[in-house]
């Protein structure tokens, strides 16, 4: 946990501290992260930017406890997840994280409405709730009328669209949010955008954004470049400041 002044600094949601992974593969060992610290507090929206393959879905993958790192600890909430065991994780990512994956991972055999109202039954609320959520996020996506249909029957930026409503159905403090705006129109992006802005706004989330997109990392406090596994710059965006010609450099 960070200490400021000695003091336990429950503002950070989530920590890498010295994180290391490799992939092993028959054809050899990958490396994919190495010596990341980070930390993103309630209140911050922070974008992950770098090119194809430096490591931004590993690391998302590594904050959820999704996977577990080589080398280094991610503290979660105050907890380091290396001193859970898998349900242990899997409870506290559920009350917790908020994942927009890049991929989506949205179960094919259940409804859209379903899928949304997820992240609730695994929290083990009544059905009437998470139906309920899941309606109501549904409507401020523009997506009622997509509510009995399958994924496979939804466009990528429809699916994609509700792969982010179903990161916020549980309302969990951090987002983690994979290129959430990879296949969407510029009006959609914006939306998007804006509602995780929003997000943040309160103080009591924190949202951490994987992206190429200019525009998206644009809207963020910070950003973190990763290059071939390492966290190589930190560039803070200053409002008013013309960010998109900073951005430009570093996207
Ligand atoms: N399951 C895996 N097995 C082996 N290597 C992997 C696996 N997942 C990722 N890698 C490797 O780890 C490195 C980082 O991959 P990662 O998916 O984190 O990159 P990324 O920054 O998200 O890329 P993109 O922008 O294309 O999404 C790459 O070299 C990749 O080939
Ligand atoms: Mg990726």
């Amino acid at each position: 946990m960070t200490e400021v002044n000695g003091e336990v600094d429950d503002s950070v949601l989530v920590e890498a501290q010295g994180v290391g992974k490799a992939y092993v593969t028959q054809a050899g060992s990958v490396p994919a992260l190495e010596g990341v610290n980070l930390a993103v507090k309630a209140g911050e929206l922070v974008a992950l930017v770098g090119p194809t393959g430096s490591g931004k879905t590993t690391l998302l993958n590594l904050l959820a406890g999704l996977e577990t790192p080589d080398a280094g600890e991610v503290v979660l909430a105050g907890e380091a997840l290396g001193r859970l065991n898998e349900d242990g994780r899997a409870d506290r990512r559920a009350r917790l994280v908020g994942m927009v994956f890049q991929r989506f991972n949205l179960f094919p055999g259940f409804t859209v409405l379903e899928n949304v109202g997820l992240p609730l039954r695994l929290m083990r609320r009544p059905p009437f709730d998470a139906h309920r959520r899941a309606q109501e996020l549904l409507e401020q996506f523009g997506l009622a009328e997509l509510a009995a249909r399958y994924p496979g029957e939804l466009s990528q930026g429809q699916r994609q669209l509700v792969a982010v409503a179903r990161a916020l159905a549980a309302n969990p403090p951090l987002i983690l949010a994979d290129e959430p705006t990879a296949n969407l129109d510029s009006q959609a992006a914006r939306a998007i955008l804006s509602r995780l802005r929003g997000l943040v706004a309160d103080g009591a989330h924190g949202v951490l954004l994987a992206t190429h997109d200019v525009r998206a990392a644009s809207h963020a406090d910070r950003v973190l470049s990763l290059r071939d596994g390492r966290i190589v710059k930190e560039t803070v965006l200053e409002d008013g400041r013309d960010s998109r010609s900073v951005l430009a450099e570093l996207v």
